[in-house]
């Protein structure tokens, strides 16, 4: 189990997270959601041990990891950007981890992955040479390969969408309950949090809004703010789609 203690963390004397208190259990997929710039990416680094926090202590397995550094820590992220290396092909992206650490991951199981991934066809090619979805499954499998015991995405769907969006969201479903591996995916997308976890953070001016499963979320949110960025967006969603399906409609019938 991974325990955030009242966590704290500012830059420049202006406070991004306050008093954050957390527990995730092992296996689960949680969503971190929340508007641009709330310190989605904050919480992240400072569970992967690349920022230190001000105050309060993060617990793995009921050990106090606050002060161990990352390397140490023994997770993984994908970030934003995806970070490949443009001058690698596909595969020596995927297995630039295991350079140095060849006894992580054997040959078959990075060929799984690779599998698992759907980038058989792909490995000789230039990062330059693929698309977004392809360049992002890149990425989930070089972390992969490196069997994190914690997995941590920053927006790994937000580049995609349509089928490639839906087909990624079901492979890191997949990966997660295979490997029974703790995911942690930062979205700003209702829609993505509520379908792709067991549980859905909600933060706000860098305080938790909410943390419950999706059906909690949706059913009984604790607050306006939950209400109005959440509810409100699937509802613009829907809205949306309502007004396509009917300008459809409507040309149709000119048609007819
Ligand atoms: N290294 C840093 N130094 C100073 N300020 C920072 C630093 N990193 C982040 N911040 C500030 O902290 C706040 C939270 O940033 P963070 O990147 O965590 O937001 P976010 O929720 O991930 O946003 P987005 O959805 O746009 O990615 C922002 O106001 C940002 O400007
Ligand atoms: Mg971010």
């Amino acid at each position: 189990m991974l325990e955030l203690r009242h966590i704290k963390k500012s830059y420049d004397n202006v406070t991004i997270l306050e008093d954050i208190n957390l527990k995730i259990q092992d296996g689960e997929i949680v969503s971190i959601l929340g508007p641009s710039g709330c310190g989605k990416t904050t919480l992240l680094n400072l569970v992967l041990g690349l920022t230190p926090a001000d105050q309060g202590q993060i617990l793995f397995d009921g050990k106090d990891i606050t002060k161990v550094p990352m390397e140490e820590r023994g997770f993984n992220i994908v970030f934003q950007d995806y970070a490949l290396f443009p001058n690698l092909n596909v595969y020596k992206n995927i297995t630039y981890g295991l350079r140095n650490k060849p006894d992580i991951s054997t040959k078959e199981e990075v060929d799984e992955f690779i599998e698992l991934l759907g980038l058989k066809e792909h490995l000789n090619k230039k990062i330059d040479q693929l698309s977004g979805g392809q360049k992002q499954r890149v990425a989930l499998a070089r972390t992969m390969v490196m069997k994190p015991k914690i997995l941590l995405l920053d927006e790994p769907l937000s580049a995609l969408d349509g089928v490639i969006k839906e087909s990624i969201k079901e492979k890191i479903k997949e990966i997660a309950r295979d490997f029974h591996l703790t995911t942690i995916i930062v979205t700003h997308d209702p829609e993505e949090a509520l379908t792709l976890s067991d549980k859905v953070l909600i933060v706000n001016q860098g305080h938790i809004s909410q943390y419950g499963a999706p059906e909690e979320i949706i059913t009984a949110p604790s607050n306006n703010f939950v209400k109005e960025f959440i509810l409100n967006q699937l509802e613009i969603k829907r809205n949306n789609i309502f007004a396509l399906f009917h300008q459809d409609l409507t040309r149709n019938a000119q048609v007819v």
